[in-house]
């Protein structure tokens, strides 16, 4: 079976702009990065992921899976694959450099009582968090935080964010 996140990670060669790693990466059975530079990049990501509902193509502007328990179970096992060692085991960030990611959505919880309002202000952290994992953190060159464009599938991606808001303080 061919996991949809064992893709060759496009941002990531991208990102890297070097043949040479790009060549090591491919070489790398289409694995997500390996640890090749001193700049942070994408981990392997082996979690099997083919229980999460197929959303395919396009993206969509709301996290779908929104409450699923099931979904969060495995989104908690990709984000201590992938995110943990920059944004803390089960997204507990206490001495790490990555945000507490649990309370992104705590602004619109605290602050916005309209149902409707508030659900506006959900999609648009949705929106934020899909393009942050997606793109990355990269300001004046630094990379901050790798992209995952092109390794980690929209499935995986809602599965993470479900993950989080189950963990909501
Ligand atoms: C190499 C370390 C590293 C890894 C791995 C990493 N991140 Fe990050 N991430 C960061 C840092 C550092 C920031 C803050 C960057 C900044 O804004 O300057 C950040 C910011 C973010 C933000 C924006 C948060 C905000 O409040 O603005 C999101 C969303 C995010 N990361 C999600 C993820 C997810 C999901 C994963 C796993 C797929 C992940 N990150 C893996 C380091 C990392």
């Amino acid at each position: 079976m061919h996991s949809p996140i064992m893709s060759i990670p496009r941002g990531v060669a991208t990102a890297l702009r070097t043949t040479a790693l790009t060549a090591a990466l491919i070489g790398a059975a289409g694995v997500a990065a390996q640890q090749a530079s001193t700049e942070p990049i994408t981990t392997p990501v082996t979690i099997d992921l083919s229980a999460l509902p197929v959303l395919g193509a396009p993206w969509r502007e709301d996290n779908p899976y929104r409450g699923d328990a099931q979904v969060a179970e495995i989104g908690r096992a990709l984000f201590n694959q992938a995110c943990a060692r920059c944004h803390g085991d089960d997204g507990n960030a206490t001495h790490h450099v990555g945000t507490d990611l649990r309370r992104l959505d705590s602004y619109c919880f605290a602050k916005i009582k309209d149902l409707a309002a508030r659900r506006h202000c959900l999609r648009d952290n949705d929106h934020y968090f899909k393009e942050s994992v997606l793109r990355g953190k990269i300001r004046v060159g630094v990379t901050h935080m790798p992209p995952w464009e092109g390794v980690l599938t929209q499935e995986a991606v809602w599965s993470l964010k479900t993950f989080l808001e189950s963990r909501r303080p």
